[in-house]
């Protein structure tokens, strides 16, 4: 072995591979900086808000304009993910995978300058259109980002590496909500840098894209330049006979040559891709419906005064600490989904996190009544949030890549997409008034929901380790013909089978 070339999992990672990946998953920890970074600061930007009005009209702010306000700003950063990430598909194949990347950045740029300057400027506008520029910039990372780490990945570490996206989405989070804190950056005067900071993560990825190979699957398969294709697999794995590889290429690509090309309409009239991205959008409701984000986001609605009752005295420390355990459990599920799968993992995480709504609610209920309930509670949020990152967190992002094959992903990456990010948008836009409703029992709509995710998974999603995409794809087409419940079930176990 080549000096400098690390073992892993029986596959020679070279120093190109590495640093690709790292440079694209900059994209995944920026998305995460973008959706933990609102929440501490909130009261200082409030507070500056209020400033400009009293500026500009000589009284203070009205309390229901502030909170409309506030919400838009929070709200509209998933509103800016839902209109570009439907664009995913037809941008990287337009640039390719590594040139939509690299241009990306410009969004993030625009972005992280208008809520930088804003407090400068006087202008709640720009912090709001800055808001939706970022939201445009994640929700096309969140689709480019899995593409590029899925197409250059070998086989057998195709989960691994798809679930650093996630690993890196956490990261970022977690950053923004140690920055945040009113003794580091989320201050009255610092949280304009707070808020820029998002540009560092922009200038790395700009300077190292130009040092990574675009992705040979796309080259080849799409572009059909075989010597640039073949070029690219060399300085990924570092051999100079890629033949094998290029010869897996030829035959998706003989198969894609005979296919239309494959449009988002498309995707649902063909008997071919109706069932893959059923399953792709499936996934990502799973995600975004299990209601992580009304659990462990936003300003902690139950948990404040869960946490409180159990002598946590500020609730920034508990979201730190969901924080922390979110990384903890992705680094779990990277090690787990090459040996235990996809399926499993995520039924896994389904079930667990169903489990602990159903402890959530009962501790909730019994909390007046029972103090030590506070600690149950409490346990019950952080099983939660790491049960999440064990399936649902990760699994979703990368399957989608991995259910396709070269013609269908970038239209199948972007419905897959826009579906997480308008269910995202959604639960944040009612989770508050659904709890107001409900009370406590909240929960028990997600346990209802994660329990039919989780039927649906047992019944539906089939296992991916360790196959080649075209062998998933046949094994789609293969069954396209027959009925929907013999097929799952034979294309359960026709993927189990170890590649060969
Ligand atoms: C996933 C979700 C995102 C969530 C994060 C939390 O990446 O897409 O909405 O905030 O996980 O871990």
């Amino acid at each position: 072995m080549p000096a400098g070339f690390q073992q892993l999992g029986g596959e020679t990672l070279t120093g190109t591979f590495v640093l690709s990946v790292f440079t694209a998953v900059l994209g995944s920890l920026e998305f995460g900086y973008n959706i933990g970074v609102i929440n501490a600061p909130q009261k200082m930007i409030e507070k500056d808000y209020n400033a400009t009005w009293v500026h500009r009209y000589g009284e203070p702010i009205p309390a229901g304009t502030l909170t409309s306000l506030w919400s838009l700003s929070v709200a509209i950063f998933s509103i800016g993910g839902m209109l570009s990430s439907f664009c995913v598909g037809f941008i990287s194949e337009w640039l390719g995978r590594r040139k939509a990347m690299l241009i990306n950045n410009l969004f993030a740029f625009i972005g992280g300058s208008l809520m930088g300057l804003s407090k400068l400027c006087r202008s709640f506008e720009m912090m709001i259109l800055g808001r939706f520029v970022i939201g445009a910039y994640c929700g096309l990372a969140s689709g480019l980002t899995p593409m590029y780490v899925g197409e250059i990945a070998p086989t057998s570490l195709r989960g691994a590496l798809g679930t650093l996206h996630q690993l890196a989405i956490v990261t970022g989070i977690l950053i923004a909500q140690v920055f945040g804190l009113e003794a580091l950056l989320g201050s009255e005067d610092l949280w304009p840098i707070l808020l820029s900071l998002t540009v560092v993560p922009t200038v790395l990825q700009m300077a190292l894209l130009p040092f990574c190979p675009e992705s040979p699957r796309f080259l080849y398969i799409v572009r059909c330049q075989e010597h640039h294709a073949k070029r690219g697999l060399r300085r990924l794995t570092g051999r100079q006979d890629v033949g094998d590889m290029l010869a897996e290429m030829k035959e998706e690509k003989r198969k894609m040559d005979m296919e239309r090309k494959v449009s988002i309409l498309e995707l649902f009239r063909s008997p071919l891709y109706r069932q893959p991205i059923f399953i792709s959008i499936l996934l990502q409701l799973s995600q975004q419906l299990s209601g992580i984000n009304a659990v462990s986001q936003g300003d902690f609605y139950y948990s404040t005064s869960i946490f409180m009752k159990a002598g946590v005295q500020s609730p920034v420390y508990a979201t730190i600490g969901a924080g922390v355990v979110n990384c903890a459990f992705t680094v779990v599920s990277l090690f787990l989904v090459e040996r235990m799968g996809r399926r499993t993992l995520h039924m896994l995480g389904l079930g667990g996190m169903c489990i602990c709504a159903v402890i959530m609610t009962t501790a909730l209920v019994l909390l007046e009544t029972v103090p030590w309930m506070s600690y149950i509670s409490m346990l019950a949020i952080f099983g939660f949030v790491a049960f999440f990152e064990i399936g649902p967190g990760p699994i979703p992002w990368f399957f989608v890549a991995e259910l396709f094959s070269q013609g269908p992903r970038p239209a199948a990456m972007a419905v897959a997409g826009f579906s997480n990010w308008t269910a995202n948008f959604i639960i944040g836009m009612c989770f508050q008034y659904v709890a107001s409703l409900c009370g406590p029992y909240v929960f028990l709509i997600f346990a209802a929901l994660l329990l039919f995710f989780l039927i649906f998974t047992f019944f539906r999603v089939p296992e991916t380790r360790g196959k080649t995409f075209d062998q998933i794809a046949s094994n789609f087409h293969q069954h396209s013909a027959g009925g929907m419940m013999d097929m799952d079930m034979d294309m359960d176990m026709d993927l189990d089978k170890p590649s060969t």
